[in-house]
C-alpha cells in the first residue's frame, strides 16, 4: 500500500519554513508517550502467533518473515516453519532445499538463505545461543539495526529503539518531522526512537509502536480519535496528519518481456537452478531465452513483479528429441513432481499451466 504521502517537491516550501524556525524533532513528554502507549497496547495488542515467549528463535523467524510481507500472510506460513524447524537447531541442521521449500510463496529468498546460513552460525560459533547484544546480533547473516533491535527489545527485554514502515511512521507525526524519511532519512527517527525507548519493557513498547502504526496510525485516514497519544502528537496538533511523513518518491517500474521455456522430453520437462546473483538463486525454474528468438508455440503468458520490474512473459514449449541431457544446475523432472521442487514464482506459475493442460 501507498504510504499518506506529499511528494517532496511540494514539500518544500513548507520543509524551509519548518527548519527555518527550528523545527526540532523532538517528543515533548517522552514519559507520557510511553505510559500510554504502553497501557494501549495491554489492552489492544494483537494477537499474533509469534507472540509472547520470551525467546529469540521465533520473535527472529517472525521478523524477518514480517521484512517484506504482510502480517496476516505471514501467519500462516511462520506456523509451517516453526512445525517443520521448531529451533534453530533444526534449522541449522535442515538442507537449504528444505528451507526454501518452506520459504516457498513469502519471495525474498534471500531472507531464507540468510536465515539458514545464520542458524548454522548460532550453532556452531554460538553455542546454539543467541548473542545477547544489538551489535552481536548484528553480526549474524540477515541481521540489521531493525532486526536486531527487534530480537534484542522482544526476547530480550534490552532498551533498543527499532524503526520500521509503521513505527516510523508513528514517530514522524509524533514528532511533526516532516523531513523526506526513508534510506538516510531515517536517521532522525531512529535518533527519537531511541530517545523514546524505555529502559524496561522496551519489546511491548517497540510492539505498541508497531501495532498503533498498523491499527490506528494508518497511513490513510488515521483514526486520531482513537489514539492514545494524539494529545502528544505534533503532526495532529499543527493539522498535519495528512503530510507527514514525507515519503521520498517511489523508484520507477522497468517493464520487461522474456520468453520461457518448457523443453519436453516424454513426460519429463527440463528445469533449471537459478545461480548467484540471480533474482530467486537456488530456486527451480524452467528456461529464459531472449523475447525474439523464440519461434515455439505459446501455450500462455505469466506477469509478474520483482523488485522495481514488471516482466510479461510468454511460455512457449520444445519437444525435445534427444535423449535427456541436463547440465549440471539443471534437470528432467516429472509435471507430477514439480510440485516437491522449491521453484521461483514465475517457475511455479508455469508448473500450474502445465497441470492444467
Ligand atoms: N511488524 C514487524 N514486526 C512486528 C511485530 N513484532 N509486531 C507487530 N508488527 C510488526
Amino acid at each position: 500500500m501507498q504510504e499518506a504521502s506529499v511528494r517532496v517537491a511540494a514539500q518544500r516550501t513548507k520543509r524551509k519554513m519548518a527548519t527555518a524556525h527550528g523545527a526540532a524533532a523532538v517528543i515533548a513528554d517522552p514519559a507520557g508517550v510511553r505510559r500510554r502507549l504502553l497501557a494501549w497496547y495491554a489492552r489492544a495488542k494483537r494477537d499474533l502467533p509469534w507472540r509472547g515467549a520470551g525467546d529469540p528463535y521465533p520473535v527472529w523467524v517472525s521478523e524477518i518473515m514480517l521484512q517484506q510481507t504482510q502480517v496476516e500472510r505471514v501467519k500462516e506460513f511462520f506456523v509451517r516453519f516453526m512445525a517443520r524447524f521448531p529451533n534453530v537447531e533444526a534449522l541449522a541442521a535442515a538442507r537449504e532445499q528444505a528451507v526454501l521449500k518452506h520459504w516457498e510463496g513469502l519471495g525474498y529468498y534471500r531472507r531464507a538463505r540468510q536465515l539458514h546460513a545464520a542458524a548454522k552460525q548460532i550453532v556452531t560459533d554460538h553455542e546454539g545461543e543467541f548473542p545477547r547484544s544489538v551489535a552481536g546480533l548484528m553480526g549474524l547473516p540477515g541481521i540489521g539495526r531493525y532486526t536486531a533491535g527487534a530480537i534484542a527489545s522482544i526476547a530480550m527485554d534490552l532498551p533498543a529503539p527499532i524503526v520500521e514502515a509503521n513505527s516510523r511512521r508513528v514517530l514522524a507525526r509524533l514528532a511533526g518531522h516532516d523531513e523526506p524519511v526513508g534510506g538516510a532519512g531515517d536517521e532522525p527517527i531512529w535518533q527519537i526512537a531511541a530517545a523514546l525507548v524505555p529502559s524496561k519493557k522496551a519489546g511491548a513498547f517497540n510492539q505498541a509502536l508497531m501495532d498503533l502504526g498498523a491499527m490506528v496510525c494508518t497511513p490513510d485516514r488515521p483514526l486520531c480519535q482513537r489514539c492514545p497519544v494524539a494529545s502528544c502528537c505534533v503532526a495532529k496538533q499543527t493539522g498535519r496528519v495528512d503530510r507527514i511523513p514525507v515519503m521520498a518518491a517511489p523508484r520507477a517500474t522497468k517493464q520487461i518481456r522474456e520468453v520461457a521455456v518448457v523443453v519436453r522430453h516424454g513426460d519429463r520437462v527440463l528445469v533449471e537452478r537459478r545461480g548467484p546473483g540471480e533474482w530467486w538463486e537456488g530456486l527451480w525454474d524452467f528456461l529464459r531465452e531472449p523475447a525474439k528468438k523464440a519461434r515455439d508455440k505459446a501455450i500462455g503468458h505469466v506477469t509478474y513483479t520483482v523488485t522495481h520490474h514488471r516482466i510479461e512473459c510468454t511460455v512457449v514449449e520444445r519437444t525435445s528429441r534427444t535423449p535427456p541431457w541436463a547440465a549440471t544446475q539443471q534437470r528432467w523432472v516429472k509435471v507430477a513432481s514439480l510440485a516437491a521442487l522449491a521453484m521461483t514464482a514465475p517457475g511455479r506459475r508455469i508448473a500450474r499451466l502445465l497441470a492444467v493442460r
